[in-house]
């Protein structure tokens, strides 16, 4: 393949701005995919991607363009999600292209993680097609949004393409734009190999296949390949492209290209994504530079609710790992929930969607416990300890002092809702830093906000009182201290260590109360009277109670009605399936996320 008929491209938006169905529209334009196979988002392969209507892998495909110019290209799209949660997929997918596509919907003007994406793609250097996108819609206002970015992006408003994913109205343009204003890859195709490891996934026959940008040499069957860290070598068996059907093999990769290869690599740790792979005879001098490791920000218990799941969900995680390179997870036990795993993610988002794969993919019944963020606490030892369980605070008495991680949250927002912001950015405990104007009368806010605050319900409540209009970014920005305290939960005279949270001091009682009112709802009733406490320390500061059965549900179901019966049976079944016996107690999943709704 000659390097200067290739275009490596990425698409990066602000969520729903109309990524996917801008790829869609790029694969039926360039035939890659015929009308018959076209279905909506056809490069979110995940069920849940599909149905969830969002992006949250980034994607590959390899499409053939024949341009204007009378030559045909190959155009290596790569497929990025919008939310602030996988920010972490897209600096992967932007270290393996050249230029990125940016997508602004046409209706909504510049938002929060259009601001984000733009920086990540302008760090990398890459070329920036701004491309304002639905402009079919009838409330479409192109030329203002177009002078948006200019304002606020600094990308003249001339170089913005207006197109529509949805009609294919300016598509052509857009893939005249990648043929002229994208450079072709550089890179030496006779030096040593030097391939990044952008992404992989386990396949149960072939291993571990990862994804590779080559950015120097080549690569084909029967190459011995070295890990540039690890050292370890593997021989190559296959290498190819992404093509929309699946993998396809070729007889070589060349720099330039981007593709796949499998090498038998059985181990799933041999091979991380961010690597460097090259020949063992001749390796290349220096690994590509990589990216900055993820680093999750937010930890939750994840626990098989059948103990004996529990070696199949440590394989699950593993392989999930793989392809997401962001999960972290180590062993914990809670004397509640028995054994388990202490996940680490990116955020809320990144944490359901995990919990869900792991069901899904892996077949796995779990209960999760409410996520937290980490909290440093300095011992009156001099000690510093991170702790990511609430539970696994030292007693108070050793404690000098807590400190919990703040980030930096922009808000963008029309100029009308700035009151209210400002007044739910306060009751967060979040001090302002900063306010501009934009143009279109939109306001830039930046505060500095405890993370655990903004972790639960902001972006909620954010988006009700701004009728979806304000958006938002954040990112960590360390550590301060702050007057926290750990909340305990009793459950019939026991404590409950994967119910414990940690919260400001002045909000524990509010919290608490709510808490354990919400809790009393849902634990279903037993033969017992069953009081749940909260308590700080050795003090009780709120109390509610889960009053004894009385009836047998099935009287309810008078007379004959067999249906009605089975149907309430197959209910409760249901229900037990997420059940975890806690002492005489039996207390179901959604206890152990009421802490989330009781902030
Ligand atoms: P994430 O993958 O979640 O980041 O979203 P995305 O940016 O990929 O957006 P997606 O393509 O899923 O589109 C979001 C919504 O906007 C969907 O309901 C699309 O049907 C709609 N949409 C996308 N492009 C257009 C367009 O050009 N015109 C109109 N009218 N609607 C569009």
């Amino acid at each position: 393949m000659d390097p200067r008929r290739i275009r490596n491209f990425s698409i990066i938006a602000h969520v729903d701005h109309g990524k996917s169905t801008l790829a869609d529209r790029i694969l039926q334009m360039t035939h890659a995919v015929s009308d018959r196979e076209m279905r909506e988002q056809f490069l979110d392969s995940l069920e849940l991607e599909r149905e969830r209507g969002i992006t949250i892998k980034a994607s590959a495909v390899r499409v053939f363009y024949q341009a204007e110019d009378g030559e045909t290209y190959v155009f290596n799209l790569i497929d990025t999600p919008g939310h602030v949660d996988f920010t972490y997929e897209v600096s992967r997918a932007l270290a393996a292209v050249e230029g990125v596509l940016l997508v602004v919907d046409a209706t909504q003007g510049v938002e929060a993680q259009t601001i984000a994406n733009f920086y990540l793609a302008l760090e990398h250097d890459h070329v920036i097609i701004p491309v304002i996108n639905k402009i079919d819609l009838p409330n479409a206002r192109p030329l203002e949004v177009a002078m948006e970015v200019e304002e606020v992006l600094g990308i003249p408003a001339d170089e913005a393409i207006f197109a529509s994913g949805k009609t294919g109205e300016g598509v052509k343009e857009v893939l005249e734009a990648i043929v002229k204003r994208i450079p072709p890859p550089k890179g030496d195709r006779e030096a040593p190999l030097k391939a990044l490891i952008f992404d992989s996934i386990y396949d149960a026959y072939q291993g571990v296949i990862p994804y590779l940008r080559l950015f120097e040499g080549q690569v084909r069957p029967g190459d011995r390949i070295r890990v540039w860290s690890t050292g370890k070598e593997f021989t190559v068996d296959r290498v190819g492209v992404f093509r929309p059907g699946g993998l396809e093999a070729t007889p070589s990769l060349e720099a330039g290209e981007v593709g796949w290869l499998t090498a038998a690599i059985r181990d799933i740790h041999d091979v991380q994504v961010g690597d460097t792979l090259t020949l063992a005879q001749r390796p290349t001098d220096a690994p590509y530079p990589g990216f900055r490791p993820a680093k999750p920000v937010v930890f939750a218990g994840l626990y098989p609710v059948d103990s004996g799941d529990y070696q199949r969900l440590r394989e699950a995680l593993e392989k999930l790992k793989l392809n997401d390179a962001a999960l972290f997870f180590e062993p914990e036990t809670s004397e509640a929930l028995g054994f388990g795993f202490r996940c680490g993610f990116l955020g809320l988002l990144h944490a359901e969607i995990v919990q869900e794969r792991l069901e899904r993919e892996f077949g796995l019944d779990l209960i999760a416990t409410a996520p937290s963020v980490v909290y440093k606490v300095r011992l009156k030892s001099g000690e510093e300890v991170e702790i990511h369980n609430p539970a696994d605070l030292p007693d108070p008495t050793r404690i000098e002092e807590i400190l919990e991680p703040y980030v930096k949250l922009t808000v963008y927002t029309p100029e009308e809702y700035v009151g209210g912001i400002m007044q739910l950015v306060q009751e967060k405990r979040g001090r302002m830093r900063s306010m501009n104007y934009l143009p279109g009368k939109r306001v830039e806010l930046v505060y500095e906000v405890p993370f655990g605050e903004i972790l639960y319900d902001f972006h909620d409540r954010l988006k009700s009182l701004s009728r979806g209009y304000a958006s938002m970014d954040y990112e960590q920005i360390g550590y301060q201290p702050g007057d926290l305290v750990k909340v305990t939960i009793l459950v019939h005279g026991e404590p409950v260590d994967a119910l414990a949270f940690v919260a400001h001091r002045e909000k524990a009682y509010a919290i608490a109360r709510s808490l354990v009112d919400k809790l009393a709802e849902v634990i279903p009733r037993q033969q017992f009277e069953v009081p749940i406490q909260a308590a700080i320390g050795g003090k009780i500061i709120a109390r509610a109670t889960v009053r004894a059965l009385r009836k047998d549900v099935l009287a309810k179901c008078y007379g004959g009605d067999v249906t009605r019966k089975k149907k309430l049976l197959e209910k409760q079944k249901e229900g037990k399936k997420r059940l975890k016996a806690i002492g005489k107690v039996e207390v179901p999943q959604e206890a152990f996320l009421a802490v989330l709704s009781a902030g």
